[in-house]
């Protein structure tokens, strides 16, 4: 694992609460490929890493192929409906197994022919009869631990990590209002971003922006924000009052589909977002979730998963297509705004005169992460 400067532990030591007395993360964290590497080491191989929706694979034999910051995995959920992930290389001689998402009965290395079952286990490989001592059940797809916890699904990479509920502490006490467990993903699409991966889920939890980046779509529906919540999982979340909902454009709000069955109270007039550390976020609204997912490519450049989840009983309405639509619709317009900023903001960030900046106290969940990061990539230097 390449190791930091001291000048830079120096500052990541000033990045911790409280966080009106902290200082930004430091630039070089945005495009440096020495702290890029270390990250996908100090951070990435060592969390549970949010990989979208568990409805990814409804049925046995789904699949879906993904880099987890650099490493090639396949989530995949077998015969008896369990969700595996293993690493996408073969036990041969290390091919890339599967690309792209779809649906297989077993695994077959296009190179050799090496074929896997979707539990791991290496059910054939032709002409090996005559190489000494060669145990089949020994050559297996290496797997790592996966784990489905309110209809999330979560990878983790490393073997010492704590166990996904003690990762997710009181995640599942805070988010029970929404039933979380019980949506189901209407549309998901992915694309890339010219920006690090933090900076696109930095700006889906902070208010600050809002006025400058949406003046005109969805800035009127935000009231200002509640305090961040405390919390004892590996997230950062806060809830703020929205006038309408805050799953529409202010200009479009008469689409409104009903609420959550069981939201009642404040969490019915507002929006709760969520950063689940690393790497995925949501916003917790009314009729909806819609969340994001950054898959990191390079300093500055990201993948992205994007995913917008009703009740099913929303889907019984005779207008949800239509409805549903104009739910679209605001999470497009709203990310078609972020987006220049973000890659204007990546640009910024790489000039050599950047320096750390402060916080307002409209951007609680973006200190709070850049606060747990730095552990990350301090406690991990002297590791
Ligand atoms: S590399 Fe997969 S069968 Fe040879
Ligand atoms: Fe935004």
């Amino acid at each position: 694992m390449p190791s930091l400067s001291t000048d830079l532990i120096r500052q990541l030591c000033q990045v911790k609460p409280p966080i009106m007395s902290a200082s930004t993360l430091p630039p070089v964290c945005y495009w440096d490929s020495a702290v890029f590497e270390r990250e996908r080491h100090a951070v990435f191989g060592r969390s549970w890493i949010g990989v979208g929706r568990a409805d990814r694979w409804k049925e046995p034999g789904d699949f879906a192929a993904m880099e987890l910051a650099g490493v090639p995995v396949i989530v995949v959920r077998d015969i008896e409906g369990t969700l595996r992930a293993f690493a996408n290389s073969c036990r041969h001689r290390g091919a890339m197994l599967l690309e792209g998402a779809g649906n297989c009965r077993g695994i077959k290395c296009p190179f050799h022919g090496w074929a896997y079952k979707l539990d791991g286990r290496l059910a054939g490989a032709p002409h090996m009869e005559q190489t000494l001592d060669f145990d089949r059940s020994e050559f297996g797809l290496v797997s790592f631990r996966i784990a489905e916890r309110h209809g999330f699904a979560f990878v983790c990479l490393g073997s010492d990590t704590v166990d996904i509920d003690t990762w997710l502490g009181d995640f599942g006490d805070i988010h029970a209002p929404w039933s979380l467990e019980t949506l189901v993903s209407a549309r998901r699409r992915e694309f890339e971003v010219n920006c690090n991966w933090k900076n696109f889920i930095e700006v889906f939890n902070e208010y600050y922006h809002l006025p400058y980046v949406h003046p005109d779509s969805i800035d009127d529906v935000y009231d200002p924000p509640d305090a961040p919540d405390a919390v004892t999982g590996q997230y950062a979340t806060q809830f703020g009052t929205t006038q309408g909902t805050g799953g529409l454009l202010t200009a479009t709000q008469e689409h409104q589909l009903p609420p959550i069955p069981g939201l009642d109270g404040r969490n019915r007039q507002g929006t709760r977002y969520t950063w689940l550390y690393p790497n995925m976020t949501f916003a917790a609204s009314t009729e909806a979730i819609w969340m994001y997912e950054a898959y990191p490519i390079s300093p500055g450049r990201t993948r992205i998963g994007m995913t917008i989840c009703f009740p099913p009983e929303a889907l019984e309405d005779a207008a949800f297509g239509d409805k549903a639509d104009q739910y679209y619709h605001r999470c497009d317009v709203a990310i078609d705004e972020d987006i220049p900023f973000l890659e204007q903001q990546q640009r910024g960030l790489t000039s050599p005169y950047a320096k750390p900046g402060r916080y307002s106290y409209l951007e609680p969940s973006v200190a709070n992460f850049a606060c747990w990061y730095a552990d990350r990539m301090v406690i991990a230097a002297d590791a």
